[in-house]
Order: structure tokens, then C-alpha cells, then sequence
């Protein structure tokens, strides 16, 4: 099935980012407190201000009236009864946001509505394709994807804000190697890739669910592993970083158990950060409480 392709032609620079109202969809799975913060084991939890409703946006539908734009919940999942890995929160978009979603998402997203299965060399030209799950507000997949034109990369997250922002920081740097992908990474792997279509699989500081009784809600467990992998070509690196100790310890327990994964580094530890990954926000985050960060890279095996 063909997808959208890449554009040859630089899109033009957005409008100047200023505070508007924001998106906030009856029944959104981005509606709620940012995760973020609520996550944040030591930071105070950023409390959004009331949401007001992007002009021309449609209840229950998509984003904007024109039936462009991200879809609330594209693969009905909240009829699902499954443990989510992140938590439904609001989501308030600027000005700069709501600007490139317009004009941006026909061409360079998708929803992850559980429907179809993706074309990826369609997608991206042939190119190989690492999938990004949990890229917040973009930042480091803009640099990864400039620095490295060669490779594209398939970013997910619920995020609409971020969304936005990460479509025009493509578009700022002229980028034709992102796609961001609306919804639930879990049905993006179960329903929407076929067999070893990645070429890797990056998890930076997914949400650590510090409390025991949230522990399931952490993305890397045993049964993600047994989703992920067979979406991987052989020898394709899942890589995962987080400055949450236990959360740490627990991805390199689960990892080094589970039989489809071996790990990079010689020690069987954790792995030196390798030099492509950047900052992210997130991490600086962690970094300024003293946090360590833990790189894991392992091969499928
Ligand atoms: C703690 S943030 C980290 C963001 C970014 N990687 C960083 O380091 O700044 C985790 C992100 O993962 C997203 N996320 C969690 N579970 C997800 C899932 N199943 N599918 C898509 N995104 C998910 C959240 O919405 C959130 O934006």
C-alpha cells in the first residue's frame, strides 16, 4: 500500500510561535495532566492552565474542521481494555503548533488508526527506518534526522503539542527523513508493521512510572519485547535510555532475559551514550536533579 512520499521541495518557515488556545477533545487520549510532570518522580507537576478549543477544531473528530489534522484517538483505543503506558493529558498548542499541523500533517503524518499496514519503503524512499516511541516535544529527533539524512525515522507519540512542534522543526530544517505518527506505539507494532521493517528501535526516557502500583504501565516489559521484535531485522538495535535507576535496572533485567535480544555492550552492563543520540529535554531534566543516565543497546538477535 503506498504512503505518502517526501517532498523534494523545502516547505516554507511557519508563523512566529505565540500562546493560543489549545485543543481539548471530549474523550482525547491527550486530554488530562501532562505526563511529563506527573511522571516526574522529584518535580512538582506542571499544572496545565484550563484548555480552550483550537478555532475551527470539531468535537469527536479530527483536529481541525477541514477533517485535516490528527485524530483524537485514531484506533478507538479507549474501547480497549489494555494498560497504557502513558497518561491522557491536555494538550495546549501554540500558535506555531496549530500552524504546522494545518498545513503539515496531510503530507508528513499519519494516524495510527489499527487499519492498514504501512508501506515504509514507500514512506521513505527506501530508506532504512528506525522507529522513535515517545518523542515528547521532537527536539532530538529534528537533530537526529538532520544529522543523519541517510535513515528515516517513524516518530510516535500521543503528544498533539508535540506533534506540532516536532512537524515544524522538520520543515524549519528542511527535513524529508521524519514522519510523525499520531497514537499508541503498541498498535503502530501490532497492527500497522509488518515483519523486520525496522532497522532500529529508539526509547528515550519513556515515562518511569515511579510508583509500584503504576510499575505495569512501564513500556519495556517482557511482552513489548515479544511485540518489537519480530518487527526487527535481524541485527537491528533496540536502544533505550532513561536516568530513572530503578526503571534502568529494570530494562536491563528484562532485556538480557528475554531470548530474541543480545546485548551490545561486552560487560553485558550498560552501554557507553553512543554519540548520536542528543540531549533530550526530558534527560536535561533528570540531569539537573543529578540524575545518572543509562544507555542499553541490544541487537536483535
Ligand atoms: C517522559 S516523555 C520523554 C520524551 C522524550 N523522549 C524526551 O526524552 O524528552 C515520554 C513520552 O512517551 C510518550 N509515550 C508513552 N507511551 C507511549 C505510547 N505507547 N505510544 C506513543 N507515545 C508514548 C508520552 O506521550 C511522552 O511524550
Amino acid at each position: 500500500m503506498s504512503e505518502k512520499t517526501a517532498s523534494s521541495t523545502p516547505p516554507t518557515p511557519p508563523a512566529p510561535e505565540s500562546r493560543v488556545p489549545a485543543a481539548d477533545r471530549p474523550g482525547d487520549a491527550t486530554a488530562g495532566r501532562p505526563s511529563h510532570a506527573a511522571d516526574r518522580p522529584d518535580a512538582a507537576a506542571a499544572r496545565p492552565s484550563q484548555a480552550a478549543e483550537v478555532p475551527g477544531a470539531r468535537r469527536g473528530s479530527r483536529m481541525f474542521a477541514d477533517g485535516t489534522g490528527p485524530s483524537p484517538d485514531p484506533a478507538g483505543s479507549h474501547f480497549e481494555r489494555r494498560i497504557r503506558s502513558f497518561q491522557p493529558r491536555r494538550s495546549r498548542v501554540t500558535t506555531g503548533q496549530a500552524d504546522a499541523l494545518r498545513r503539515l500533517w496531510p503530507q508528513w503524518g499519519l494516524d495510527i488508526d489499527g487499519q492498514r499496514v504501512l508501506d515504509l519503503d514507500a514512506m521513505f524512499g527506501g530508506l532504512p527506518v528506525v522507529l522513535e516511541i515517545g518523542f515528547g516535544m521532537g527536539e532530538a529527533t529534528a537533530r537526529m534526522a538532520a544529522a543523519d539524512p541517510s535513515t528515516g525515522i517513524l516518530a510516535v507519540d500521543v503528544h498533539t503539542p508535540g506533534q506540532g512542534n516536532l512537524l515544524a522543526l522538520a520543515e524549519r530544517g528542511g527535513l524529508t527523513n521524519v514522519r510523525v505518527a499520531n497514537g499508541d506505539a503498541i498498535i503502530l507494532l501490532r497492527e500497522m508493521l509488518p515483519p523486520a521493517a525496522l532497522a532500529g528501535v529508539r526509547v528515550y526516557f519513556p515515562d518511569p512510572w515511579p510508583k509500584k502500583r503504576h510499575h505495569k504501565r512501564r513500556l519495556i516489559q517482557p511482552e513489548f519485547l515479544s511485540l518489537v521484535a519480530p518487527r526487527m531485522r535481524p541485527g537491528a538495535v533496540l536502544h533505550c535510555a532513561t536516568d530513572w535507576e530503578p526503571y534502568a535496572e529494570q530494562m536491563l533485567q528484562v532485556l538480557t532475559a528475554h531470548p530474541d535480544f543480545v546485548n551490545t555492550a561486552p560487560d553485558g552492563g550498560y552501554a557507553p551514550r553512543p554519540g548520536f543520540r542528543p540531549l533530550t529535554r526530558f534527560e536535561g531534566q533528570g540531569l539537573e536533579k543529578g540524575h545518572v543516565v543509562h544507555d542499553l543497546l541490544f541487537a536483535r538477535a
